[in-house]
């Protein structure tokens, strides 16, 4: 069984996505073991607990500096001995550590088809405000590990989502979700239940 924990900043949508797919029966060789939230009553801590799902908070605002925090943090990760740590809206940068123990371990999900808007400053919200700002025709979302850089991790699987006329940048957001992010991240962890995600020079591959 894959040990998974999900680390969250805010509605988490996702994890409930992650959540329901476990209740469908789709992720039949993956145990969802913890939650993370470093924002306090983030929706997502409830959705864990409703779901019956352990739910940890290690806020920033709790320690006296960023060492303290990702010492906490890096603690609370390892206790829950996971085997697959899923960043599901998780808005910190992680500590370099955690990165390095954890190689290949770790996956994002993006609300764009890296490499356009990501890296620094693009998240949530903002991505899809610079995606209907460049005008782009087809936007979608991007599932990737996580390495030492900001987005750019190598690439799992990707799905496009077509922008249109009169989105607004909340409008395209729920439906990058909807078309891409809440099948690919459960699909992804499915994936990697099943050891079929290999990774060569920094290439993935899906056998
Ligand atoms: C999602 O759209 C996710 O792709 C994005 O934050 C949102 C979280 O929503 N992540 C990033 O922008 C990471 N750079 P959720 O809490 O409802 O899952």
């Amino acid at each position: 069984m894959l040990r998974v924990i999900i680390c969250v900043s805010g509605g988490g949508t996702n994890l409930q996505a992650i959540i329901d797919a476990k209740a469908a029966g789709k992720l039949e060789n993956a145990e969802l073991v913890r939650v993370i939230s470093n924002k306090k009553g983030a929706y997502a801590l409830e959705r864990a607990e409703k779901a019956g799902i352990e739910s940890v908070c290690v806020s920033p605002k709790d320690f006296p500096d960023r060492e303290a925090f990702h010492e906490a943090l890096l603690k609370t990760v390892e206790e829950a001995a996971p085997d697959l740590i899923v960043l599901a809206g998780f808005l910190v940068v992680l500590p370099k550590e955690m990165i390095s123990r954890y190689r290949n371990r770790i996956i994002n999900i993006h609300p764009s088809l890296i490499p356009s808007f990501c890296g620094n400053g693009y998240y949530g919200l903002k991505v899809h405000e610079a995606a209907l700002a460049r005008g782009v025709k087809v936007t979608g979302a991007t599932v990737h590990f996580v390495d030492e850089g900001t987005d750019t991790g190598p690439i799992i699987i990707q799905k496009p989502v077509a922008v249109q006329e009169g989105d607004t940048p909340e409008i395209l957001q729920r439906r990058v979700m909807e078309e891409a992010e809440w099948i690919l991240l459960p699909e992804v962890i499915r994936l990697i239940a099943a050891g079929r995600i290999h990774v060569t020079e920094g290439r993935v591959y899906i056998k």
